[in-house]
């Protein structure tokens, strides 16, 4: 659909961004829609400044990556309580107020719903027990969406003291390192960086343990098959790979920004196509 008086403007803030497949993604979903929307990167330093001009360009909808997600809670006006209780936003809607036609910002946080669906097409959450290694931005989304769906977690990370807390905050176990022989779990996920290329022979996990799991995801996608899950896969899991969280973390953006049914297949497509030219 060409660009015209009436396009739609979304688009993703964060700092850098050049890398992001999130355009390629959210471009093709309106294409395959028909919606007369588009979608840009924007390299922003100041989430604060950033948040006001868009509010005044018009802008519908917003994804917030890395370093923002945090910062700009401060700067929206409503905040959805899932994204609240994770402590960080990644995706906004602007609006107007239907009371007095103001422009409102309202954050939301769609990683722990793209996690959970990911893992939804494979298994089902509630009782299920989930090993999530890690303890950053992501592992917290993670970790999150799986209390909130009736998941048992076991946090596990390099660094106790931070493994710990979002134990803690999550109200679950934690298990150091080199007890996870100790951890009986049905699902293993993967939050961090280990096995990303330029070390893609790294292993988050001693592949002794791997075939006590069912099912195992990994959040890296550079490579798509991580040695994670080459290795779990020959073990006899099943394997989720780290385009199918983002593709359904887009996919509830699209749908909050649209309210249509975001055409997940073509998301993916969009999304291994821009894999494949990197
Ligand atoms: P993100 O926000 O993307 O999750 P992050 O906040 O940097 O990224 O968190 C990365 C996670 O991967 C952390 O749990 C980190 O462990 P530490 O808390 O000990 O730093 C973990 N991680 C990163 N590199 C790792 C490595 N080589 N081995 C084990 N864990 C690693």
């Amino acid at each position: 659909m060409p660009i015209d008086g009436t396009t739609k403007l979304y688009g993703i803030i964060g700092h850098p961004v050049g890398h992001s497949m999130s355009p390629a993604m959210h471009n093709a979903a309106f294409a395959a829609t028909g919606i007369n929307g588009v979608y840009v990167a924007m390299d922003v330093e100041d989430a604060g400044r950033a948040v006001t001009a868009l509010r005044e360009l018009g802008f519908v909808g917003v994804s917030v990556t890395v370093p923002h997600k945090e910062a700009v809670m401060a700067h929206v006006d409503e905040i959805d309580p899932v994204a609240r209780r994770i402590g960080a936003v990644n995706t906004l809607l602007f609006y107007r107020h239907p009371d007095d036609g103001q422009v409102v910002v309202r954050g939301f946080n769609t990683d722990w719903q793209g996690a959970n669906l990911a893992l939804a097409e494979k298994i089902r959450l509630a009782g299920s027990r989930v090993l999530v290694l890690g303890a950053g931005g992501a592992a917290r989304a993670v970790g999150f969406g799986l209390v909130e769906a009736g998941a048992r977690v076991v946090i596990s990370n390099r660094t106790e003291a931070r493994g710990k807390d979002l134990a803690e905050s999550l109200g679950c176990r934690f298990t150091a390192p080199d007890r996870l022989h100790e951890v009986e779990a049905d699902v293993l996920v993967n939050t961090t960086p280990v096995g990303m290329v330029p070390h893609a022979d790294g292993l988050p996990i001693d592949p002794d343990l791997l075939p006590r799991f069912s099912l195992v995801m990994d959040i890296v996608y550079a490579p798509l098959e991580t040695r994670l899950l080459r290795e779990a896969a020959a073990a006899g899991c099943e394997v989720i790979d780290g385009l199918a969280m983002l593709q359904y973390q887009g996919a509830v953006q699209f749908k909050i920004w649209t309210g249509v049914r975001p055409p997940v297949d073509v998301m993916r497509r969009a999304l291994l196509e821009q894999l494949a030219a990197h």
